[in-house]
């Protein structure tokens, strides 16, 4: 089954922050509450939340009670800036709006006839994701070993995506190859996408795992009990810099000092070839209550005075980053000169 997609009319998606206690689906009926999905994490995950506000403009379409083509376009305009705002991170959110857009620029015909292309075009990119997704798997796939621990962060399963997943997918698709492979699950903190939700789809999979707090990483590293690690990204700056959940520079600086490769698996629409480096990426900072509300034996862990602070990502440096995955094969340094040809 996919993350995000449409059915009767509407956009659907798996709800993501009551998972893995329930699994349900959401349904969704207007852009607006497209956008607060993605700003809530209904549905998160840098290929997944591009996925939803396509069809949040799909739902935009159908919201206009436009007859003509430049009105409804004018109504299209204000739907992909309230879903663009949404999350600040991942640029593959900007980019499927872009590419939506565009397509409903193209349109020589009636308003239906412009409704049906948003549509069209927000399904080819749901299609595309997974195909996508499948092929930087395979390339993904030849860098484990048989036997191999695999330290993961964050989660980037099928979840994160339309379906199959990034680094998940690549550890997935070894498993289907016959590898045999452990994964050490991040649990990454505040919001848990590893020991909820990257722990539910291994479950799935019948992949074995065990979940480690993000604070113990350095130490199956150091002990040499881990022999990759793997995570995606929201995005990587034209020098290969990689903004990705927080947690992932901590976890790429313990790989580089013990001599691990760290591998980033993104699709070429996560790479931003107009960042010239990863300073230029814009953080996300979210409420600090993700952090506070954290609970240690059914009591919250912080006094109720505690403030607290929450970037959701950080930057990990080039040097940092071993190879980068793409659909169109792994990326090796020097990334300013050899993300460019990839992204073709
Ligand atoms: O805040 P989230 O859960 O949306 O962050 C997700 C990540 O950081 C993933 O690693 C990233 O989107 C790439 S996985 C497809």
């Amino acid at each position: 089954m996919r993350t995000v997609f449409w059915e009767d009319n509407h956009l659907k998606m798996i709800d993501q922050r009551i998972l893995p206690a329930r699994f349900e689906i959401v349904s969704f009926r207007d852009h607006k509450s497209v956008a607060e999905g993605i700003k809530n994490m209904t549905v998160r995950g840098a290929p997944a939340i591009g996925a939803a506000a396509a069809f949040g403009l799909a739902l935009a379409g159908y919201e206009s009670a436009s007859s003509s083509t430049d009105n409804l376009l004018a109504d299209l305009q204000t739907a992909a800036a309230v879903l663009k705002s949404a999350r600040p991170t991942a640029v593959n959110l900007a980019w499927a709006v872009d590419r939506v857009m565009r397509a409903a620029c193209s349109v020589q015909g009636s308003a239906d006839d412009l409704r049906e292309a948003v549509l069209s075009e927000a399904r080819r990119i749901a299609d595309e994701d997974v195909e996508i997704n499948k092929r930087m798997a395979e390339h993904g796939a030849a860098l484990i070993d048989d036997g191999d621990t695999v330290i993961h962060h964050c989660n980037t399963g099928a979840l994160a995506t339309v379906d199959w997943g990034t680094a998940l997918g690549v550890i997935r698709t070894a498993h289907e190859q016959g590898k045999r492979v452990h994964v050490l699950v991040d649990e990454t903190r505040p919001r848990l996408q590893g020991a909820r939700l990257t722990a539910w789809e291994l479950e799935q999979y019948g992949i074995p795992y065990e979940i480690i707090s993000d604070n113990m990483s350095g130490y199956f590293l150091k002990a040499g009990k881990a022999q990759k690690v793997f995570f995606g990204a929201d995005r990587v700056a034209a020098n290969g810099d990689v903004a990705n959940k927080i947690g992932t520079y901590m976890l790429a600086l313990a790989a580089h000092d013990n001599g691990v490769p760290a591998y980033s698996v993104v699709p070429t629409s996560t790479i931003d070839l107009s960042l010239a480096h990863g300073g230029l990426i814009p953080i996300e900072e979210r409420n600090p209550n993700e952090v506070l509300d954290i609970q240690f034996q059914g009591e919250r862990v912080a006094p109720v005075e505690a403030q607290a602070r929450n970037p959701a990502f950080d930057v990990t440096p080039n040097r940092l980053i071993t190879g980068i995955v793409t659909e169109n094969g792994v990326v090796y340094p020097p990334f300013d000169v050899n993300l460019k040809k990839h992204c073709v």
